[in-house]
């Protein structure tokens, strides 16, 4: 089957594509011709998810291509800041996008904060036909100062539950086992029948 992938994202690249099986074929942005940003302009996870696969859709709709289009939105909810960053994690500490000045934002809106939980969360979108949602969330915590080198965003700060080491100390195969995005594909992986 060939998917195209609606995000622009390396890392979440990397992260799916290892998550996918070789059956799925993924096809890039860039290989379909669309270089633009998409959008995000949604009050939830799921709307914006949309938005990118439908803008996708569209496109690839204009250009006769009947591929199936998958696409990813996240957000961390820290339960101390009454769910936020949330829908907007991306660009939590302003335009333009820069994951470093995010993290450092959430150190110090939780300084002195001992009331640390917090849950990740991804909603796939995938439209093949009809539109459907996978959804994954991780529990864990927030680091008191980031820690680790792998991964992206803000992975040098979640503590998943049950671990002592940031997403960002662990490996990626160690987070592909247990992530909000493993968990969400998993799910869609499970619809699809693998
Ligand atoms: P979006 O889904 O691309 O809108 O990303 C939302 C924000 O969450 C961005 O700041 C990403 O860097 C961050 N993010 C998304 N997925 C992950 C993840 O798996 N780990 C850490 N940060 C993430």
């Amino acid at each position: 089957m060939k998917i195209v992938l609606a995000t622009a994202n390396k890392n979440k690249i990397i992260e799916l594509k290892k998550l996918l099986p070789s059956s799925v074929q993924l096809i890039s942005l860039a290989e379909v011709g669309i270089t633009e940003e998409i959008p995000e302009t949604g009050s939830t996870l799921e709307e914006n998810a949309f938005l990118k696969a439908n803008y996708v859709l569209k496109k690839l709709n204009e250009q006769k291509l009947n591929y199936a289009v998958l696409s990813d939105d996240s957000g961390l909810e820290v339960k101390a800041l009454n769910g936020k960053p949330g829908v907007n994690s991306a660009i939590y500490a302003g335009l333009p996008k820069n994951d470093h000045l995010n993290n450092i934002k959430l150190l110090t809106d939780l300084k002195k904060c001992t009331k640390r939980q917090a849950t990740f969360k991804t909603v796939l979108c995938f439209i093949n036909q009809k539109t459907e949602y996978f959804e994954g969330i991780v529990n864990g915590t927030i680091a008191y100062e980031p820690k680790g080198i792998n991964g992206f965003g803000y992975d040098p700060l979640f503590i998943p539950q049950g671990y002592r080491s940031t997403f960002a100390e662990l490996s990626l195969e160690t987070k592909n086992s247990l992530s909000h995005r493993a968990i969400a594909v998993a799910k869609f992986l499970k619809r699809l029948g693998n």
